[in-house]
């Protein structure tokens, strides 16, 4: 017999049905609570809410799980490459040979961007943020491709997967020319003959009159993050790219709209916002038993940035894998003697010992280290988010493919307890206080 859950209100009983999805989650169904009982929920930040059905990644933080499709992330860290699992999340199954070789040439095919596109970056202010350029862009890109941003989901959905190899490919050349952009130098062209993560470290680091070679342990290093930060089921920016996405948005639009979520401290930021922390501590003297004191007070401003995480109650797997490829990364790259990685390794040990940390469950998550890998690989702090968006995009357009082809869909529209004035009468100026 299907399992329900029995509601009471006022005396009324009511039953709920429950629904079980493939892991044996579960969850109550509410969906005609308010029509039935005029009563709605109320779970601020969602943290008990399940806002959709995805088949894209499972996790379970309590037993530190993540698997993209289905797919463990560690044999997809092992065995598999950016591109490949991007493709993996975007069309759902691991590409056969041939769909690989397609999906490669779409990319390549679609990595120069339009010269018209360039004047754009010219707009920008020097000092202007690569997460404001970017958003900025990828919502203009649609613009050059009206035929694959119609806002209507069915003809959107017809040109799918020519839309995210522009995507997936564009947003590499955006996020290299809004660097160089930033900094007032010459744009590098994309070259045919590299794969994906050589071609940006190319666009990034070339200069006209010298090729920028990335080391084959840069080049993974770099592979190995982006494949890490795919997707990570709901959370604040992938349910922003399906929200927009639910009033019929195409999927630049809606790309757009998740660069912007994505940016925040407390979300993709927070691989910058580690290695400020780092940097302050190392500046003041402190070798992390201060600050940690100071986290533990509860003030959001002094956070120990990169731990904590909203589903993870246990290690953040993601944090793991790069945390042990962080170390080959920095012996092959010859680096020895990280001041600030030193620190990082002082208030971990510090905060897995303390009770503060334990009673909440705040363990390393994955821009722990993260920051520090980007940093070893020379890319700039401010392009850190940037990198995050890059590796996110195809979970992103998954995500939007689920909202676009679900027949039954409806816009994303949330109720609220309003708190506000009761009814009151509107004055005239002079009767303000
Ligand atoms: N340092 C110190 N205390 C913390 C931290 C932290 N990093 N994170 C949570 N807490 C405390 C918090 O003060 C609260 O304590 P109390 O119960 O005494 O009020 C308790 O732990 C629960 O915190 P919460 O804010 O209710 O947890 P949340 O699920 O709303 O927030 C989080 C999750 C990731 C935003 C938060 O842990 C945080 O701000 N971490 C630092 C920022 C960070 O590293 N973000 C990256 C997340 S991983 C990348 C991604 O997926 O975006």
């Amino acid at each position: 017999m299907n399992e329900t859950a029995t509601l009471t209100l006022n005396n009324k009983t009511y039953s709920l049905p429950v629904i079980v999805g493939t892991e044996n989650e579960k969850g109550v169904d509410i969906r005609n609570l308010r029509n039935d009982t005029g009563y709605v929920t109320y779970d601020e930040g969602f943290g008990n809410t399940g806002s959709c059905q995805s088949a894209v990644t499972y996790i379970d933080g309590e037993a530190g799980i993540l698997r993209y499709r289905g797919y463990p992330i560690e044999q997809l860290a092992e065995n598999s490459s950016f591109i490949e699992t991007a493709y993996l999340i975007i069309n759902g199954e691991l590409p056969a040979p041939a769909q690989r070789k397609r999906f490669s040439q779409l990319l390549t095919e679609n990595s120069p961007i339009h010269s018209g596109m360039e004047h754009l970056f010219e707009g920008f202010p020097s000092d202007a943020h690569p997460m404001a350029i970017l958003s900025a862009m990828l919502n203009s890109l649609g613009s050059y491709y009206p035929h694959l941003a119609t806002n209507d989901h069915q003809r959107d959905l017809e040109t799918y997967e020519a839309t995210s190899a522009v995507i997936i490919s564009k947003v590499r050349t955006i996020a290299a020319y809004s660097y160089r952009a930033s900094r007032g130098l010459p744009y590098i062209h994309p070259r045919r003959d590299l794969p994906y993560c050589e071609n940006f470290l190319h666009m990034m680091f070339s200069t006209p009159y010298e090729p920028y070679i990335a080391l084959p342990e840069v080049a993974q290093a770099l592979n190995l993050f982006l494949l890490l930060h795919a997707d990570h089921e709901q959370n604040c920016s992938t349910s922003t790219v399906r929200m927009v996405a639910s009033s019929g948005a195409n999927l630049f639009a809606s790309t757009a709209a998740g660069v912007c979520a994505l940016w925040g401290p407390l979300h993709g930021g927070a691989n910058m916002a580690v290695i400020e922390m780092l940097k302050s501590i190392h500046a003041e003297g402190d070798d992390g038993t201060k600050f940690i004191e100071q986290a533990k007070m509860g003030k959001a401003d002094k956070r120990l940035m990169g731990f904590g995480h909203r589903v993870y109650k246990h290690y953040d797997p993601r944090a793991k894998i790069i945390k042990e490829s962080f170390y080959s990364a920095l012996a092959s790259l010859g680096i020895k003697d990280d001041p600030l990685l030193n620190i990082a390794m002082r208030l971990e040990e510090a905060a897995l010992r303390d009770e503060y940390f334990l009673a909440r469950k705040l363990y390393p998550n994955v821009d722990f280290y993260s920051g520090l890998i980007m940093r070893a690989i020379g890319i700039p702090e401010n392009m850190f988010t940037v990198m995050f968006a890059i590796g996110r995009m195809p979970g992103w357009i998954a995500n939007w493919k689920e909202v676009a082809a679900n027949p039954k869909g409806r816009i994303y529209r949330p109720r609220q307890i309003y708190m506000g004035a009761n009814l009151r009468n509107y004055a005239a100026p002079h009767q303000r206080k």
